[in-house]
């Protein structure tokens, strides 16, 4: 089925949307995005991910697009024609193009690009991968220093993964001064002895809009959590471990570098906070 998609203003078929081979995200990954889960054909989260993308739009002196209003508008417009019951919304928001390359941002009235897509991904909830948990391996961090920042920077995320599957595994969490700072494409957790334990907040890692609602289920659940660095020896010696994103929502870690955490099964915890995830995140989505 031919997706209708969105770009700059307009709704087009996929195959009739283009940007310029000019464009700042094409040429110098200059650009901010969001991933944005549908269930029930309704969008979770969508305000934590909206007050993010213009967090990182500030932090790059980038214009925004539109408002708030109108990418909530575009969110839904897509979900429906789309036929999305469960599934991802893309957004990429880039510095536009004045028609040419130059390392010097392009003058402030060169208009952003903008796109959305949709993936249908029927089952993502359900997702088997759940059941079983996930294998990791770990590699060292070498991405640049503003992790807050949602750019399309993504190759060594992209190679993290792939190394990853060389090795059977299905992801990488990146290791940084000794430290676990997140995973490819997630943030990252390990539970000892009950306790939540996660990386700080800081520039070196992406502010998880399903971290955050994660920590504060957990909480209310009363469990315990504390937010400090951790190695990845710590991590193989945990009881259990997790990640959390969009689109994996609470994915529960089984094996770190060849290592089986507690019995190698998904662990209560993480098991109980994706249950709970899912339920509340599914109830508050609009
Ligand atoms: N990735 N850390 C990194 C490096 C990420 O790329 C992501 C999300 C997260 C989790 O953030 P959130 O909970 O807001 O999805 C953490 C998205 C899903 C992606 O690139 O597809």
């Amino acid at each position: 089925m031919t997706r209708t998609v969105y770009v700059n203003g307009e709704y087009l078929p996929e195959n009739e949307a283009t940007v310029s081979i000019f464009d700042r995200g094409f040429l110098m990954a200059d650009g901010v995005y969001e991933v944005t889960t549908v269930l029930d054909g309704k969008l979770i989260d969508f305000d934590g991910h909206a007050v993010r993308l213009q967090r990182s739009l500030d932090e790059l002196e980038m214009q925004a697009a539109c408002s708030k209003d109108e990418l909530l508008e575009i969110h839904r417009q897509l979900v429906e024609r789309n036929g999305i019951v469960e599934g991802l919304v893309y957004l990429q928001v880039t510095r536009g193009s004045d028609g040419d390359r130059d390392f010097v941002f392009p003058s402030a009235d060169t208009k952003p690009t903008i796109v959305l897509f949709t993936q249908n991904k029927p089952g993502l909830a359900d997702n088997p991968a759940a059941k079983k948990g996930a294998k990791i391996i770990s590699i060292e961090d070498i991405r640049w220093g503003r992790r807050d920042i949602k750019t399309v920077q993504l190759l060594y995320p992209s190679m993290g993964k792939m190394m990853a599957k060389k090795a059977g595994c299905d992801d990488a969490w990146l290791v940084e001064d000794g430290h676990v700072t997140e995973g490819t494409s997630n943030n990252a957790y390990l539970v000892k002895d009950g306790k939540i334990v996660t990386r700080p907040l800081s520039t070196d890692i992406l502010h998880g809009i399903t971290r955050k609602a994660v920590l504060r289920m957990a909480a209310e659940a009363q469990m315990e959590i504390e937010e400090r660095l951790f190695t990845i020896d710590e991590a193989k010696e945990a009881d259990e471990a997790f990640v959390t994103s969009a689109s994996a929502f609470v994915m529960p870690v089984v094996e770190i570098d060849g290592v089986a955490l507690g019995n190698g099964t998904p662990g209560p915890i993480a098991t109980r906070l994706r249950e709970i995830y899912l339920d509340e995140s599914r109830k508050a989505a609009i």
